[in-house]
């Protein structure tokens, strides 16, 4: 799908359906001035359809109007937008998401959409919408014979050509904090068979070889044993794939202000091990390398969206099986900062991996750390399935992804990192044990990472409910991968 924007009339688009967006207001349809205006010119042909159809611009409603003769374009989509003072930008990528949706059942192969809504800036506006219309449009077809039909062609118009600029903008980084994060949801969305440590590496190469500001470092199971990184190596054990580390490093073109380290939970596959998941739970775990995945989509762009901070991507890449040479409960391991841990649970090994990828962030020495994992089930249970639960150790490191994630429209919620739950995860042998009890899982998860980052600003994200969708979550994020965290962590490395 091509996605173009311009000056228009209206009433001389060609395209086969111009769609325009309506507030719900008091009692009867009424439109915002660009339909106002259209209607007048169609001598109030859309208010006496509207009254028909009883469309009256609640939120995503939307109407098709077939007005021959009168206008150039075939057919016009009126789409809600809800009441006008509720109207944000959320409201607006949803209804450019309802809009794309809605061509999915036509023959229609071009559209015109007149820019959303008239509070927000013109650029954050085309953002959303763009955003809407890329993230609607995806499909996982890598495994259908029979390949969906797309758009051709999606052109913005505005009314005032001294917009065009900041529209213009905005589509642009729109574009790829889509192209970021429906990278991540190809690689979520590849099944375990096709997903295995060595994959994720390649991507990271990949990325690497294409990018002149990107460096990668990979180490191997032989370099990760001199290193002591015990715990991505205990949970590697039991798979027949091997499993790596993975640090890249984006450079500024511009001298960087910061240092922030992103740090992704890489599992390809949670079978849990030889504490192995019930087969329901397990079906979807191809989605525990999500974390990695958003590290990855993010370094997809990076150079396109050209942030002035020096950007860290770490990830541990392991599959997580049950065999004969599988990690035991009651084994103890070590971590590369020497700490030990029992492992009561080979199911909770994503904090085992972390542990040793945070170590080795924090000896990149950045201002702030930031780690994205599948984590707990705890989670999903505490925050449901679309919230992402953000615990950190320095409230102006979460303020800021928190509010990173109200802009991109992603949910994020803080949670506690309790002091007086830190005695939970005390091990009994060891220092550490890897599980506490069953209440405020998502918690203690939280308090076992955060021993590997000494004092170094860190925020751990828990995107084990919104990474992975097992129903429809909204228009633009359908059953399966959704690529949570990009668009926040883009955001957020914007604002330095
Ligand atoms: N990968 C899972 C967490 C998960 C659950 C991700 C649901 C996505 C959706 C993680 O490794 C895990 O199994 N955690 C355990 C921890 C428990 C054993 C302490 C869990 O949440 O049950
Ligand atoms: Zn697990
Ligand atoms: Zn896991």
């Amino acid at each position: 799908m091509e996605i173009h924007i311009r000056k228009s009339d209206l009433v001389s688009e060609t395209s086969d359906v111009l769609v325009l967006s309506v507030y719900q207001e008091k009692q009867t349809f009424a439109s915002s001035a660009a339909v106002e205006k259209l209607d007048a010119r169609l001598g109030g042909l859309l208010t006496q359809i509207a009254k028909e159809e009883s469309f009256v611009g609640k939120a995503n409603q939307t109407m098709w109007a077939r007005i021959p003769d009168q206008l150039a374009s075939k057919r016009i989509l009126l789409v809600g937008l809800g009441k006008k003072e509720e109207c944000d930008l959320e409201t607006i990528r949803l209804a450019a998401a309802t809009v794309l949706n809605s061509m999915k059942q036509t023959t229609t192969q071009s559209v015109s959409c007149l820019l959303f809504g008239e509070t927000s800036e013109v650029r954050e506006r085309a953002h959303a919408m763009i955003e809407g219309v890329r993230l609607a449009d995806y499909g996982f077809g890598r495994y259908k014979k029979q390949k969906k039909m797309h758009l051709k062609s999606f052109d913005l118009l505005l009314e005032d050509g001294r917009d065009l600029v900041a529209a213009k903008k905005g589509v642009e980084q729109a574009e790829q904090f889509a192209k970021g994060t429906l990278f991540v949801r190809d690689l979520v969305n590849t099944p375990g068979l096709h997903m295995a440590p060595q994959h994720l590496v390649d991507e990271a190469n990949n990325i690497a070889k294409n990018n002149k500001q990107i460096k990668i470092k990979v180490y191997n199971e032989e370099k990760l044993a001199k290193m002591g990184a015990g715990g991505i190596l205990g949970v590697s054990q039991g798979s027949d794939h091997p499993s790596f580390l993975v640090h890249m490093t984006y450079t500024p073109v511009t001298k960087s202000k910061k240092r922030i380290a992103l740090v992704g939970k890489g599992v390809t596959f949670d079978s849990g091990g030889l504490s192995l998941k019930p087969s329901a739970y397990m079906a979807t775990m191809k989605c525990d390398m999500a974390g990695a995945a958003d590290v990855l989509g993010v370094f997809s762009v990076l150079s396109a969206i050209a942030p002035k901070v020096e950007v860290h991507g770490i990830f541990a890449a392991v599959e997580n099986m049950p065999s004969g040479k599988a990690m035991r409960p009651g084994d103890i391991i070590e971590f590369m900062n020497k700490k030990t841990a029992e492992v009561l649970d080979t199911d909770a090994e994503g904090r085992l991996i972390l542990a040793d990828a945070l170590v080795y962030a924090t000896r990149q020495k950045p201002d702030a750390i930031i780690d994205l994992a599948t984590l707990t089930g705890a989670c999903v249970v505490a925050l449901g399935e679309e919230i992402t639960g953000v615990m950190s150790n320095t409230p102006a490191l979460s303020n800021a992804l928190l509010s990173a994630a109200a802009s991109a429209g992603e949910k994020m919620w803080e949670l506690p990192l309790e002091k007086n739950y830190r005695k939970q995860i005390s091990g009994d042998f060891s220092d550490l044990k890897n599980i506490g009890p069953r209440y405020g899982g998502a918690l203690t998860a939280g308090l076992f990472l955060e021993e590997f980052v000494d004092k170094t600003p860190w925020a751990h994200l828990d995107i084990a409910g919104p990474a992975f969708a097992e129903r429809d979550y909204n228009a633009y994020e359908k059953k399966g991968a959704t690529g949570h965290g990009v668009r926040t962590l883009l955001k957020y490395l914007l604002s330095f």
